[in-house]
C-alpha cells in the first residue's frame, strides 16, 4: 500500500470515516483539514479530537484552506451540529496540529513521491480546496499521486446541498473543477449510492452496545445516534447510512465494490441552479480524464467495517 493523506472538513461521517481507516489498519501519513461542514478550526479540533480518542495522538494534523476558492463559505451545521460532532463527548485534552499550511505539505509530499519514483495516495472527503490549491501552485505533483478516492459528486445530477449539486462539490465548485481536470488516478463515491447503503438505526445500536463499555464505544453512539436524527430530521427513514465511510471502505478494500461507472467529469460553474452539479459523462465527450465512479457496493463488507471501527481503540 502507497502512504496516504487523508484530507476532511471534519463533520460526523468524516470522524466515523477516521476512525474506520484507522480500524481498517491504515494510518495516514498526516490529516490535511479543510473547511466544509463546520469551520477549519472546528473541523481541524474534530480530526485531532478522533486521533486522541483512538490513540492516534501521533499522526501529524495541518491545516488547510479557510475558504472556497472563489465563491463565499457555505456549511452544514444544521446537519452536523455547532461543534461539527452532534455533541459528542470529548477527550480531556487533544493534541495541536503540527503546521498550518497543507496547501505546501501536499506539494512537498507529492513533489517528494515524484521524484523518488514512488507515490502517495490521498482521501478526501469534505470540499476539495486543499490538493485544488496545490494543483494551481504546481501542477507537477500529478506525478507523485497514486490513488486519490473521493467522497462526493452526483451521477444522476439529484444532490443533496441543491437540488442538483452535492455538498462537497457545492461548497467549492472551482476547486472540484481543477481536481477533476487533474490527470489524477481517481475513484469517487458519490451521494446517490450513499443514500441506498445503509443499516437500521437498530442494527448499528446494537452492534454498538454488543461492545465493551468504553469512551471509543460511547463516541461512536453519539455520531450514530446524531447521524440517524439528522436523516429523520430532514426526511429520511432514520437509518444509518454510508457516506464518507463508504469511501474509506472502499479505499480499504477494492473488492467490495460491485458496480462502477467509468466517466470524463466536469463541474458546472455557472451562477444558479446547476451551479457545483457535476456532469457525468461515460462517453468522455467532456475531455476530462475518465474516471470510477461507484454505484453499488457490498453492504455486507460496509457493515463489517463499520463494525470494526466502533470501539476501535490503537
Ligand atoms: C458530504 O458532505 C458532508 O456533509 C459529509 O461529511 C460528506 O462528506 C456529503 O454530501
Ligand atoms: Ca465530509
Amino acid at each position: 500500500r502507497n502512504p496516504v493523506i487523508f484530507d476532511s472538513d471534519g463533520g460526523v461521517d468524516d470522524a466515523q470515516a477516521l476512525q474506520m481507516l484507522l480500524a481498517g489498519g491504515v494510518v495516514p501519513m498526516a490529516i490535511t483539514s479543510v473547511f466544509g461542514n463546520v469551520s477549519l478550526a472546528a473541523a481541524t479540533r474534530n480530526l485531532l479530537t478522533v486521533l486522541e480518542v483512538t490513540g492516534h495522538g501521533g499522526v501529524p494534523v495541518y491545516t488547510g484552506a479557510a475558504v472556497p476558492m472563489v465563491q463565499p463559505v457555505i456549511d452544514a451545521t444544521h446537519i452536523h451540529g455547532e461543534d461539527g460532532l452532534g455533541g459528542a463527548p470529548r477527550p480531556a485534552s487533544i493534541p495541536a496540529p503540527a503546521g498550518d499550511d497543507a496547501v505546501t505539505f501536499l506539494r512537498e509530499t507529492f513533489r517528494n513521491s515524484a521524484a523518488n519514483g514512488t507515490k502517495t495516495d490521498i482521501i478526501m472527503i469534505g470540499p476539495l480546496t486543499n490538493l485544488a490549491l496545490a494543483l494551481r501552485l504546481e501542477p507537477a505533483i500529478t506525478a507523485g499521486i497514486g490513488r486519490l478516492t473521493i467522497m462526493g459528486a452526483t451521477v444522476y445530477g439529484r444532490g443533496n446541498t441543491t437540488p442538483a449539486a452535492e455538498f462537497n462539490i457545492c461548497a467549492d465548485p472551482e476547486a472540484a473543477a481543477v481536481v477533476f481536470q487533474a490527470d489524477i488516478d481517481t475513484i469517487v463515491v458519490p451521494w446517490e449510492p450513499c443514500t441506498t447503503h445503509f443499516i437500521s438505526r437498530d442494527a448499528a445500536r446494537a452492534m454498538i452496545a454488543a461492545e465493551a463499555p468504553s469512551f471509543v464505544r460511547d463516541f461512536s453512539s453519539a455520531l450514530l445516534e446524531h447521524a440517524c436524527k439528522t436523516d429523520e430530521f430532514y426526511g429520511g427513514d432514520g437509518k444509518f447510512k454510508y457516506v464518507d465511510p463508504f469511501a474509506i471502505a472502499v479505499y480499504l478494500n477494492p473488492d467490495l465494490v460491485i458496480k462502477t461507472i467509468k466517466a470524463s467529469v466536469d463541474v458546472s460553474l455557472a451562477l444558479g441552479i446547476t451551479r457545483g452539479m457535476t456532469v457525468v459523462d461515460p462517453s468522455g465527450r467532456l475531455g476530462t480524464p475518465m474516471i470510477t465512479l461507484v454505484e453499488t457496493g457490498d453492504v455486507t463488507q460496509l457493515t463489517a467495517a463499520y463494525k470494526a471501527s466502533i470501539s476501535y481503540h490503537a
